[in-house]
């Protein structure tokens, strides 16, 4: 099967996705960083969706995965990387009907995950890949990379984003410790290919395929 991984991000001019590691989607419309149109955008991408990677801060951020049925009437995966684990409070460990999915390099969090369904998936080595090569073996090849910018370094460093998806917003915010779409420190650039752009009120929606 063709595995196709999608970066969906939204960033401000200067770059950045929010302006500390743990700003939530809601946080970020209320200074109107994005809008509702970028909220309709991503689940949009969520219906045509198997699978989605995220980190541990950015679901800190956000609590949750999103609930969406998409196109095979079942809630898109979600691959959550961490080393330390997750707040007990977090509404994701109550998110009984969607599937979770632990990435860590040791065991983490071992009774609660046994106790709310979620998977932990030890990888020591690696860990980008062989995720990606776990969903397709399972036929979950449609996969979207949900950011931050960790996670999203470890997956361009490794090659393995096909597309991104970009919202450009229209602010600066020039944060000191604000996270970035990737991470500082590449080994080498990452080219992409225009394929489409969209104005919508002021946020424009760029779509990019990466040279490989
Ligand atoms: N604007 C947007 O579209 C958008 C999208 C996504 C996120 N965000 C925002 O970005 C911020 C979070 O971004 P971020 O860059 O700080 O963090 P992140 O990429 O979401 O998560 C970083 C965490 O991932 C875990 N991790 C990193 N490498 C790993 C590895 N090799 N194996 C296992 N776990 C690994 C670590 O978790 P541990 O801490 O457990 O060690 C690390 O602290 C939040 O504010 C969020 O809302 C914005």
């Amino acid at each position: 099967m063709t595995v196709t991984i999608t970066n969906v991000m939204a960033i401000s001019l200067d770059g950045l996705i929010g302006r500390n590691a743990f700003e939530s989607d809601v946080e970020r419309r209320k200074y109107n960083f994005t809008n509702s149109d970028d909220r309709e955008f991503v689940r949009e991408q969520l219906v045509c969706a198997d699978a989605v990677i995220t980190g541990a801060n950015s679901l800190r951020a956000s609590g949750c995965a999103w609930t969406v049925n998409n196109d095979r009437g079942v809630n898109p995966a979600w691959i959550v990387f961490t080393t330390k684990g997750l707040s007990v409070e977090l509404e994701f460990w109550r998110q009984k009907t969607i599937r979770r999915v632990l990435v860590s390099p040791f065991p983490v969090q071992e009774e609660l995950c046994a106790a709310s369904g979620v998977e932990n998936w030890i990888l020591t080595e690696n860990s980008p890949i062989e995720v990606v090569h776990r969903l397709e073996r399972e036929g979950l090849g449609r996969i979207l990379l949900f950011g931050g910018g960790a996670i999203n370094k470890l997956f361009y460093e490794n090659q393995l984003v096909d597309f991104a998806k970009i919202t450009v917003c229209p602010l600066v915010i020039g944060g000191v410790n604000s996270p970035r779409f990737v991470d500082l420190g590449l080994k080498a650039p990452v080219h992409f290919t225009a394929i489409a752009s969209v104005l919508k009120q002021d946020l424009v929606f760029l779509t990019y395929r990466v040279k490989k």
